[in-house]
């Protein structure tokens, strides 16, 4: 058995979602590295998540190939291991398809898809080479059906997520390489901060979601957590909806 502490890396680890994973993997006795573009958040969200235990702030622009490089180079360095990367950071240019610049749509990819593109690319030779390793892809439940008050942009990117996680998870499956995506509701976070404080829209976006409450950042980050137990071992390439049921309507 090893009982090396097990490494995570989670990208948009300053962000609502991104800040609770980082808290519960803490929790379950996880190394943390928290990576983000949010460098002015370093010392608060450090100070705020070092009391549940080791965690390190690496500056990782998801979009950014030697950055990619540079951040596992270093957990290697450091640890010698990785064992889960939890692929979160994300973006929404809200406008929709017929509004949508070729700079706006291409942005969105280059965040939401590039991202974990680069990020499995760089961790499966890790991985390959430990002969264990998880990747978890932030979703969304708009990565699993067409949902009104999502863009066209946002979608199509979360629906590239949702299908590179499978071909990952059925390719690399043979060298202990699981990969698995996760598939919010509307969570209360910066990125839809402008829609909830509409009560209008937040009375909408809770009416459509059958348990009747929007998604905390805490229920997506259990869902990452049992994903990275040792209780789902057997769990390769799911769509794992956090959504009250709205995808299952
Ligand atoms: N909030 C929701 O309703 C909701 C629903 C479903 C899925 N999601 C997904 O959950 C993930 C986290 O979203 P959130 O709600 O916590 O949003 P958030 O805006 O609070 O956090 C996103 C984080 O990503 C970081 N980020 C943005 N661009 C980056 C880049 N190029 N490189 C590295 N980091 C970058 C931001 O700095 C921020 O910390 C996203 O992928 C989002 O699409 C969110």
């Amino acid at each position: 058995m090893n009982l090396a502490r097990k490494v995570a890396l989670v990208t948009g680890g300053t962000g609502g979602i991104g800040k609770a994973i980082c808290k519960r993997l803490l929790e379950d006795s996880f190394i943390v590295y928290l990576c983000d573009i949010q460098d002015e958040l370093k010392k608060s969200v450090i100070s705020e998540l070092s009391q549940f235990g080791e965690i390190f702030y690496e500056h990782l622009d998801v979009s950014e190939e030697p950055q990619w490089k540079n951040t596992y180079s270093k957990i290697m360095d450091s640890f010698g291991r990785i064992d889960l990367v939890v692929n979160n950071a994300g973006i929404n240019i809200r406008v929709v398809i017929e509004e949508c610049s070729v700079e706006q749509w291409d942005r969105m990819f280059q965040v939401n898809v590039r991202g974990p593109f680069l990020s499995i690319k760089h961790g499966i030779p890790i991985m390959r080479k430990q002969g264990y390793g998880q990747f978890i892809n932030m979703s969304s439940v708009a990565g699993l059906v067409g949902y009104i008050p999502t863009n066209e942009s946002y979608t199509a990117t979360k629906g590239a997520v949702t299908l590179l996680t499978k071909s990952v998870a059925t390719r690399y499956a043979k060298y202990g390489i699981r990969c698995n995506s996760i598939h919010p509701a509307t969570v209360e976070t910066d990125l839809v901060k402008n829609i909830l404080t509409d009560k209008k829209l937040r009375d909408e976006r809770i009416a459509d979601i059958p348990l009747n409450r929007l998604c905390s950042p805490e229920d997506v980050a259990n869902a990452v957590a049992f994903l990275a137990s040792d209780r789902a071992t057997f769990i390769n390439g799911v769509q794992f909806p956090v959504d009250g049921g709205l995808s299952a309507r």
